[in-house]
């Protein structure tokens, strides 16, 4: 089966096996099925956040279960679940038409409910971490369903106990808890320039949304139109004295302090800054708009987008110092 049409980088891949998991039960079957064919069972979502990098020796499992419902409303604090088959998008609409805030700031980000967990999915100042209620996911290594509450899950930047713990979880739902008033995250500068300049002077979360999908369409690549899986490496985090060193040769440098002697460095700025915004190479390239993001104009492969990856890191490596993280899963 090819896998074309489920990584949202475009990248020709073939799996051996392919199912596609509606319910629990078809998540269990296929956990036994990945056994008796003596292959691993491998969790697909959105591909959004995935290179292949060859073909997969696999049971590749396609989530699609659907299901959204409010198991708890306090009339003001509202706890929603979705199964982890909902696109994430659509998701975040249906939460806002039900009058619920805390999801807008996450609107038009590609992928799965599923998905969404395994590596905190994050933009325009929110996290999944900062609404995320408590998921329910099977143990592969037990075979039992377990419950997760916020500090089980160890979220981090861009990162979880999902994440790093690769293939012992299949997350089957999410819950995220919303509010019916709504308090806004608009800390993200061009958030509020844009309100500004829409003249919208108290947002609501659906104001914020339309802002953010605005803002999000400007700079990133559709995947529908242009291969590519968002932000392709981590902003890293760095020493405030190797900061300030920095500084001190660029001081045009994008650097945001994270309060506990650490500072975050906009590593589109740096890829920017080093010329490599708007290269090509054959069909894969970097982003002419966001410097962050790497794209496939066709028939790319995994293994040279990765190619590309390396190359620029190493180059980051030499001009500034700083190791370059790769964000989406390798496979
Ligand atoms: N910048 C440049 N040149 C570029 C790109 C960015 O100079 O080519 C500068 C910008 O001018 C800005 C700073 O870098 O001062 C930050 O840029 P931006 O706001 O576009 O965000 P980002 O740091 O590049 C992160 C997330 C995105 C998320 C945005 C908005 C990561 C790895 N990426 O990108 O998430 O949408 O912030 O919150 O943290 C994703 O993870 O796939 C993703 C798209």
């Amino acid at each position: 089966r090819s896998l074309k049409a489920f990584n949202t980088f475009a990248v020709e891949s073939h799996a051996a096996y392919f199912a596609e998991a509606h319910d629990d039960q078809a998540v269990i079957e296929a956990i036994h099925e990945a056994r008796r064919l003596d292959v691993p069972l491998w969790i697909l979502g959105g591909g959004s956040n995935l290179v292949l990098t060859g073909n997969l020796d696999a049971l590749v499992l396609h989530m699609t279960s659907r299901g959204i419902r409010i198991p708890e409303d306090d009339g003001q604090r509202v706890v929603i679940e979705a199964e982890a088959g909902e696109p994430w998008h659509p998701f975040v609409l249906r939460s806002l038409e039900l009058g619920l805030a805390g999801l807008e700031n996450l609107s038009l980000i590609p992928g799965t409910v599923g998905a969404a967990p395994i590596q905190n999915v994050g933009a325009y100042g929110v996290e999944i971490k900062d609404v995320f209620a408590g998921l329910t996911a099977l143990d592969r290594q037990t075979g039992n369903l377990v419950e997760f509450d916020l500090a089980s899950c160890e979220f981090a930047y861009r990162d979880s106990l999902f994440k790093r713990n690769a293939g012992r979880y299949v997350i089957l739902r999410v819950r995220f808890v919303l509010r019916r008033t709504a308090a806004l995250s608009l800390e993200y500068g061009p958030l509020g320039h844009w309100l500004q300049q829409h003249d919208i002077q108290s947002p609501t979360a659906m104001d914020v949304s339309r802002a953010v999908c605005s803002i999000r369409s400007e700079k990133l690549p559709d995947p529908q139109v242009l291969g590519n899986a968002g932000s392709f490496f981590k902003n890293p985090l760095i020493p405030q004295s190797t900061a300030n060193a920095l500084l001190a040769r660029y001081p045009d440098l994008v650097a945001f302090p994270q309060g506990d002697g650490q500072v975050k460095l906009a590593a589109g700025w740096l890829i920017e800054r080093a010329g490599w915004k708007g290269y090509r190479e054959g069909d894969v390239g970097v982003h002419r708009l966001q410097a962050l993001v790497l794209v496939n104009y066709g028939q790319a492969s995994g293994r040279q987008i990765l190619q590309l990856a390396e190359k620029i890191q190493a180059d980051i490596l030499e001009r500034f110092g700083v190791q370059l993280e790769i964000e989406p899963n390798v496979v």
